[in-house]
């Protein structure tokens, strides 16, 4: 399992620091699956395939919004999703920001992804008592969630829910613009409306215009548990720039 957690965090790492602009609606989170799933070692995979479900046909990507899919029914989950930030206050300190509605300490993003990946580090021991395809399905999901910007954000403004924007000529608000407009704009543009060729495209800039920053992006991956300071970093590094983002989207 060691091996398979080295490999997400490079990859998470991969696709956030890198200058394309990603939605993390549905194609957000198949990309980056299918990424990171393409780019584990061989005993990761395994581990990956048989902790699948069955209906996932062995593609993780399949399965990456599947946390998305059972927020309600699992409502305890959904504070795991974001970090609210004081508002106006552009910094993220985890022990006074990673709580949820309750003031629950360890209930957000950063709190789940250590827990999610601690349950999967007991990967193989038989005295395992986590259901590791749940914990293998929000783990994948909660890494694309804390580097998409508007998952680590001000409190009042419901990570940009209550912002209202224009994409083109529709009405929505900005959360939704990022999670999913602006990457389904760009695979209708580029990609003929699919996946498959903004993936495609990734990969080829990860090996190529990009390689030489891939070593700094794993660098974190090197820490022994995970690294949700530094995905909080960029997210927030982004997020301080929405002022003018907005401004943007709404002249
Ligand atoms: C940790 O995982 C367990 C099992 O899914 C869940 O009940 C608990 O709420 C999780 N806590 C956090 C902080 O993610
Ligand atoms: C583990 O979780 C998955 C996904 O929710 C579910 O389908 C499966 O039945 C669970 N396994 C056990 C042993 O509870
Ligand atoms: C690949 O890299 C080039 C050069 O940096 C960039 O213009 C292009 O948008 C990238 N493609 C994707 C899909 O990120
Ligand atoms: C690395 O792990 C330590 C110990 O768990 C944690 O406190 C620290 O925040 C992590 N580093 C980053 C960059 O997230
Ligand atoms: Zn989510």
């Amino acid at each position: 399992m060691e091996i398979y957690r080295v490999h997400i965090l490079a990859l998470v790492s991969i696709l956030i620091f890198s200058p394309v602009v990603h939605g993390w609606g549905i194609d957000g989170h198949l990309t980056i699956c299918r990424i990171a799933q393409s780019r584990l070692s061989e005993a990761a995979a395994t581990a990956v395939k048989k902790l699948l479900p069955a209906s996932a046909e062995g593609d993780l990507g399949s399965k990456c919004s599947w946390a998305d899919n059972v927020k309600f029914r699992y409502r305890w989950s959904s504070a795991l999703h974001y970090i609210d930030t004081p508002d106006n206050l552009c910094t993220y300190q985890y022990t006074r920001d990673c709580k949820d509605g309750n003031g629950v300490k360890d209930r957000c993003v950063a709190g789940a992804i250590n827990n999610y990946t601690s349950q999967l580090l007991t990967y193989g021991s038989a005295a395992s008592q986590y259901n590791l395809t749940q914990a293998l399905l929000f783990l994948s999901h909660f890494i694309g969630d804390i580097h998409q910007p508007l998952h680590v954000g001000f409190t009042s403004d419901r990570g940009g829910n209550t912002i209202d924007v224009k994409w083109y000529t529709t009405k929505m608000v900005l959360h939704h613009t990022w999670d999913s407009n602006i990457i389904e704009t760009s695979e209708e543009r580029s990609y003929d409306s699919s996946p498959d060729g903004l993936i495609d495209a990734i990969q080829k800039n990860i090996t190529a215009e990009w390689a030489d920053q891939v070593p700094m992006w794993e660098k974190c991956s090197r820490n022994l548990t995970t690294c949700p300071d530094m995905y909080v970093l960029y997210s927030k590094i982004l997020s301080n720039h929405f002022p003018q983002l907005v401004s943007v989207l709404k002249s």
